[in-house]
């Protein structure tokens, strides 16, 4: 299909860009049908000016006698929820079914499906003609038929609902075309960890958990709502959203966040994909999500310092390992290792240039690649090491060189406790005691030395990406451990 069949189509662009008929309602005659279908409001005394000269330009014929069923269409909504309305005529979703008409494929049934609002269902779009305010990926395409909702707009019960789950965008964005949905499935951004599955259903550690593991509780902060620590309660496995579509991406808006999106496209991410931060070694700086990107939202470290005993830094601890900052107890704001910004910084997309890399799709040998697994996909280096191969060969490299100084601070620290056992726990006697290390009484016989190491050393290897999300700062972090481990006196009495 040809690009060059792509027919103006002044009408449509006129009159079913909402933005534009928000504010010239009296002028388009799909307005009028509309209204006198379907509402007993009578805002456009003058709809019919223009709409024989519009009809001509084009010979399009648009109109909504076809609305009886129980979905009313995105205009409706707009009397009310003005703002989200306006805000969505912006996006490529309110201009799904102009994408098909582009190259000829609107009345073509296995497109339409997914361009429109309820296609082949009772009361779904059927042309343009008779359902015009039901072309495009409108309201109810993702909150449900919203007539009983319209006609009663105090009943709760009546509202539609506001689901944050991924089956929602999942029924269009599937396939071999789009399989976003797909690739996300397969994510571990889908799952929620069995444990807090069940904390969760018990009403416990929403709030503390929840703002990183729990797609609920994320959009219901960013909604300004109050979350407290059971507010999950109750919740079934299935009822539970991890990391949603909907979590990463507003549902309505452009917002500009994308690095470098595509010609006309947004992408529609809530937080930036880039994002510059000046390295700090405060506590409540390593955990404030407004310093980072995206993905820094939740990838980013949470609660502990070196001088910690109970527990390891908790594993997600990525954007502060890739500006190279390592957060210090007030008690003794030391730095233990020189902050330091990686090398990997002006990649074009931080994170998801290595994280989520997409391929257009071809043929059917050669599916589109969404990027949505978010594993790391070497196509994305090629840029700046010239092919994946290579890429991936200095990758491997890095990680043995990783492996080998993390191996040299693991004997060393096992060789201290081994010369120091506490509580007759062998070499555990360095851990956390998360980690099978001394109770509190026994961790307070560990001088900083070893505590510092032991800190370091979860702190690159569970953030690290094996040393590639900033070389020189985790190799400068793991010879540093090393010394620590090396030169740390014997237990403390
Ligand atoms: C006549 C006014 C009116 C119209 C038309 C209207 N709504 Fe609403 N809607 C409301 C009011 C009032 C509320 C409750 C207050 C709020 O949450 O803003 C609401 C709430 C909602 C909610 C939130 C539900 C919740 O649980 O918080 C959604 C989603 C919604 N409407 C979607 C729609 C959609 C989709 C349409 C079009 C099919 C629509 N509304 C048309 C007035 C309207
Ligand atoms: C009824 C089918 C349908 C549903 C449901 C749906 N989408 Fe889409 N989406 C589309 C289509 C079709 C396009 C492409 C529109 C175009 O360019 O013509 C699209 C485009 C997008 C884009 C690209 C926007 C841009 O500016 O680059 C994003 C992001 C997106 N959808 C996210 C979502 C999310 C998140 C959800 C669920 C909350 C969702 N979609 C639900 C069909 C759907
Ligand atoms: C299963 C749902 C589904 C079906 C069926 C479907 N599409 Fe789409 N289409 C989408 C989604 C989702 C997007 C947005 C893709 C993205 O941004 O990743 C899209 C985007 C598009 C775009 C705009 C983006 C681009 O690639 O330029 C065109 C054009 C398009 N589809 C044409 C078609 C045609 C032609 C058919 C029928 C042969 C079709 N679609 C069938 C879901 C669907
Ligand atoms: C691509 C799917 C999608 C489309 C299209 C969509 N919504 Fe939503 N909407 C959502 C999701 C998901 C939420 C819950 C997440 C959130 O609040 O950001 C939501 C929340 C809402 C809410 C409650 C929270 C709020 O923002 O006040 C209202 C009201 C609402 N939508 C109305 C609308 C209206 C009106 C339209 C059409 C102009 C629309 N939505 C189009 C997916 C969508
Ligand atoms: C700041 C955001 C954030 C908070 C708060 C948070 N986590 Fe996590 N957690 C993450 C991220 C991101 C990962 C994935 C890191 C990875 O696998 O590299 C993760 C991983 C995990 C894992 C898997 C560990 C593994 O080794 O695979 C468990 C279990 C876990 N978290 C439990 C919890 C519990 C319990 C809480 C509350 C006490 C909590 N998390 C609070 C972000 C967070
Ligand atoms: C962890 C965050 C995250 C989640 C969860 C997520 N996305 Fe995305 N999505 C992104 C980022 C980042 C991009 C931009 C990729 C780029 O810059 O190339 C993107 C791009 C897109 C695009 C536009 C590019 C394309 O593929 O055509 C669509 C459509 C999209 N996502 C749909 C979805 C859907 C549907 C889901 C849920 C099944 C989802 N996303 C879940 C982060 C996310
Ligand atoms: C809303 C919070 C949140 C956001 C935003 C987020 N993640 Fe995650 N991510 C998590 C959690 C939580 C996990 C661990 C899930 C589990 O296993 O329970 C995770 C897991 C991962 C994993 C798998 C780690 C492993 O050890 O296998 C990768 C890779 C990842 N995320 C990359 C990204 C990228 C890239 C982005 C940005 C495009 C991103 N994440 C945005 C919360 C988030
Ligand atoms: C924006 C450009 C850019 C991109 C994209 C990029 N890198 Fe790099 N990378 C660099 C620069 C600059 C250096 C430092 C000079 C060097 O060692 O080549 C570097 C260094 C490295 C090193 C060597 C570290 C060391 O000190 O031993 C590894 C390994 C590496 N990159 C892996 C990757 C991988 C894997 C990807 C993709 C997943 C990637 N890079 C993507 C620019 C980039
Ligand atoms: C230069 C490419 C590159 C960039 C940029 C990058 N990563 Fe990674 N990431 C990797 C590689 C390579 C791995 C290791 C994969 C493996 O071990 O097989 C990895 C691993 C991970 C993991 C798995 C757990 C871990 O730490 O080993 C998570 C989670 C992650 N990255 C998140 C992020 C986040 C968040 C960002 C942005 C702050 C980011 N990555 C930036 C290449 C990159």
């Amino acid at each position: 299909m040809s690009r060059s069949s792509v027919h103006l189509k002044p009408f449509a662009v006129l009159c079913t860009c909402a933005a534009f008929s928000l504010v010239m309602m009296g002028g388009c005659p799909f307005f009028d049908d509309l209204f006198n279908s379907n509402s007993n409001t009578n805002a456009n005394a003058n709809a019919n000016d223009n709409a024989d000269d519009n009809a001509n330009d084009n010979e399009k014929v648009t109109g909504n006698t076809g609305l009886t069923g129980s979905y009313v269409g995105s205009e409706r909504c707009s009397l009310c929820h003005n703002n989200t309305h306006a805000k969505w005529a912006e996006t490529l979703h309110s201009k799904a079914l102009e994408s098909l008409e582009e190259i000829g494929q609107d009345k073509n049934p296995n497109c339409i499906t997914c361009h429109t609002v309820g296609y082949g269902q009772s009361g779904g779009f059927v042309d343009r003609e008779t359902t015009n305010a039901l072309a495009g990926v409108g309201c109810e395409a993702c909150h449900g038929p919203g007539k009983d909702h319209v006609n009663n707009i105090e009943d709760e019960s009546l509202r539609p609902p506001k689901s944050i789950a991924a089956s929602v965008c999942g029924a269009c964005h599937t396939g071999e075309h789009q399989p976003n949905y797909d690739d996300w499935l397969t994510s571990r951004h889908a799952e929620i960890q069995p444990s807090l599955v069940e904390e969760f259903a018990e009403g416990t550690n929403a709030s503390s958990c929840g703002v990183c593991h729990s797609g609920d509780v994320f959009v219901a902060k960013l909604n300004g709502e109050t979350v407290g620590a059971d507010y999950l309660e109750g919740k079934t496995e299935e009822e539970l959203n991890p990391i949603t579509c909907a979590v990463c991406h507003d549902p309505h808006q452009k917002t500009e966040n994308a690095a470098a999106p595509e010609d006309g496209r947004d992408y529609q991410l809530r937080f930036a994909q880039i994002k510059y931060t000046t390295p700090s070694t405060s506590l409540a700086d390593a955990q404030d999500g407004t310093r980072f990107n995206l993905c820094g939202q939740c990838h980013h470290a949470r609660n502990r310092v070196w001088t910690d005993s109970s527990r390891e830094p908790h594993p997600s601890d990525q954007v502060n390992v890739f500006f190279g900052e390592i957060p210090l107890p007030d008690s003794d704001p030391t730095p233990i290792v020189a902050s330091r910004a990686s090398v990997h910084l002006n990649t074009a997309e931080q994170c998801s240039t290595c994280h989520v890399v997409r391929k257009p799709f071809e043929q059917d040998i050669a599916p589109a690649v969404s990027g949505h697994t978010f594993e790391v996909n070497f196509d994305g280096c090629v840029d700046c090491h010239g092919t994946a191969e290579i890429a991936e060969a200095k990758f491997n490299a890095l990680k043995v060189e990783f492996d080998f100084r993390a191996e040299l601070v693991l004997e060393a620290l096992d060789e201290w406790a081994t010369n120091n056992d506490i509580d007759g726990k062998g070499t555990n006697s360095w851990e956390f005691t998360s980690e099978g290390g001394p109770a509190s009484s026994g961790q307070a016989k560990i001088p900083n030395e070893i505590k510092k190491a032991r800190y370091l050393y979860y702190y690159v290897v569970q953030g690290g990406g094996n040393g590639v999300h900033n070389p020189d700062f985790v190799r400068e972090a793991l010879v540093r451990a090393l010394e620590y481990a090396e030169t740390a006196p014997a237990r403390l009495p």
